[in-house]
């Protein structure tokens, strides 16, 4: 089996491949929906080609930005476009692509891979950890009454939402979302490009959507919610917001909708303070919980260092990565919100896989919860807590994009 990169002449035969994997058939977009492969970046492309020359498998890599905690933004491999044909499952060659594909992030001086998993036992074995989460709030709509505020007002009322339509408003989304993924952990970056060939516009879909744009007081955009609707229910597929006030805004706007009964707000986090916000807390159900983002680190100093952290501190934490047959014992210092990460030789705090520091790298988990579960092992009683408290983060990480 060679795994060769691809180039842009691959490109037809290489997603001819990836949907027979998936059982698909390349769909014709509707109305002003993308295509999702129109995206994909032919030069970071790996195809696995049997030995009569066959291609049979496909993996792929976008280059995003990442939001860490403390707000710094790293580039990303964005793992996609994973598949193997039906016909030649289960012999070793996605195991032979992951390896080839984690090699070349390196050799491009990456440190951090990401991807979104089809299904959830797939991705630990090659060191990625499921690292956020998502949910849907389904709000009845006869119940939801506002409840009066109590403290302070979180919306001024001075804004106001147009509705618009998805393929009129493209460089209106562009602007809110950068401006929104900037200052939210866990968030992707959309290259530019994403937005200039509908790949981009939320979510890549076959239906078309409306668009609900907020502007602020002065007109500036600020937020958007995305949706469309079908049978009395109201479905957002992703509601984009720099702040509190522009979110209660659009969802005020969307729970206002006529000949509504139910609105489904797609990918928000499971702690959202929408729900009380609403005078009857009951009025929104929290269900369809499950992973979103998974995080690979390939050089843990340098992820380590790159985020900010909200609690000073030392752990030494001793990782194992069996995939790539790596091992390394490391003494992290916090002091002022910045880490120093090198190798010690000191007694570990806590000994853990590569994927369970993935998963607890952006705040989402807590070490002590993989403590509990036998996965990470705490070598004294007080390491947990500690860790607890230097991996949390200020603002909950979230991630939405699709890729
Ligand atoms: C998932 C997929 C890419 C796996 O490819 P593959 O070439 O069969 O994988 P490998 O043979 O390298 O498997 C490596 C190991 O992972 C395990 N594994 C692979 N896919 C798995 C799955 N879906 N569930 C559980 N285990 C899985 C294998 O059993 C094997 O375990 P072992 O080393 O203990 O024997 C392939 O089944 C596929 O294309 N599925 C449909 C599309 C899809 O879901 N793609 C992933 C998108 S995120």
């Amino acid at each position: 089996m060679e795994i060769r990169p691809t180039t842009d002449e691959d490109f037809e035969v290489f997603v001819a491949t990836v949907h027979t994997a998936f059982g698909q058939f390349p769909e014709t977009p509707v109305g002003d929906g993308g295509r999702w492969w129109s995206a994909l970046e032919m030069d970071r492309g790996l195809l696995a080609v049997a030995p009569e020359g066959k291609p049979v498998g496909t993996a792929a890599a976008y280059s995003f930005d990442l939001t860490l905690p403390g707000g710094a933004l790293v580039p990303v491999a964005g793992v996609t476009a994973v598949g193997v044909l039906p016909s030649h499952r289960r012999r070793g060659v996605l195991s032979a692509m992951m390896r080839h594909q984690l090699a070349d992030v390196r050799e491009r001086g990456g440190f951090l891979s990401v991807l979104l998993a089809s299904e959830a036992r797939i991705y630990g074995r090659f060191g990625y950890g499921p690292a956020t989460s998502t949910a849907r709030l389904t709000v009845e709509r006869h119940k939801a009454q506002w409840a009066a505020a109590r403290g302070t007002a979180v919306e001024d009322g001075a804004g106001s939402v147009e509705v618009l339509r998805r393929d009129g408003c493209g460089e209106i989304l562009e602007a809110v979302y950068d401006r929104y993924r900037r200052a939210q952990p866990g968030a992707l970056s959309r290259p530019h490009r994403w937005w200039d060939l509908g790949a981009g516009q939320p979510p890549v879909a076959r239906t078309p959507r409306y668009v609900a744009v907020h502007r602020d007081a002065d007109g500036t955009p600020d937020g958007y919610a995305s949706y469309s609707t079908e049978s009395g229910t109201l479905t957002v597929d992703e509601t984009i917001a720099v702040d509190d006030a522009a979110f209660t805004a659009l969802a005020r706007y969307v729970l206002g909708h006529d000949l509504v009964t139910k609105v489904v707000f797609r990918h928000l986090p499971a702690e959202h303070p929408l729900r009380w916000q609403l005078d009857d807390p009951r009025a929104g159900e929290v269900g369809g919980v499950t992973d979103w983002l998974w995080v690979r680190l390939l050089d843990v100093p340098r992820a380590l260092t790159a985020r900010g952290w909200f609690a000073d501190g030392e752990l030494v934490l001793d990782v194992d990565d069996p995939f790539l047959g790596e091992h390394g014992r490391y003494l992290l210092t916090v002091r002022d919100g910045r880490a120093e990460c090198v190798p010690t030789d000191r007694r570990p705090d806590l000994s853990l896989d590569v994927r369970d520091l993935g998963s607890v790298y952006l705040g989402g988990t807590r070490p002590s919860t993989l403590v509990r579960a036998g996965h990470i092992r705490a070598h004294d009683p007080a390491a947990a807590a500690r860790a607890d408290a230097l991996f949390g983060s200020d603002v909950a990480p979230h991630c939405l994009h699709w890729f």
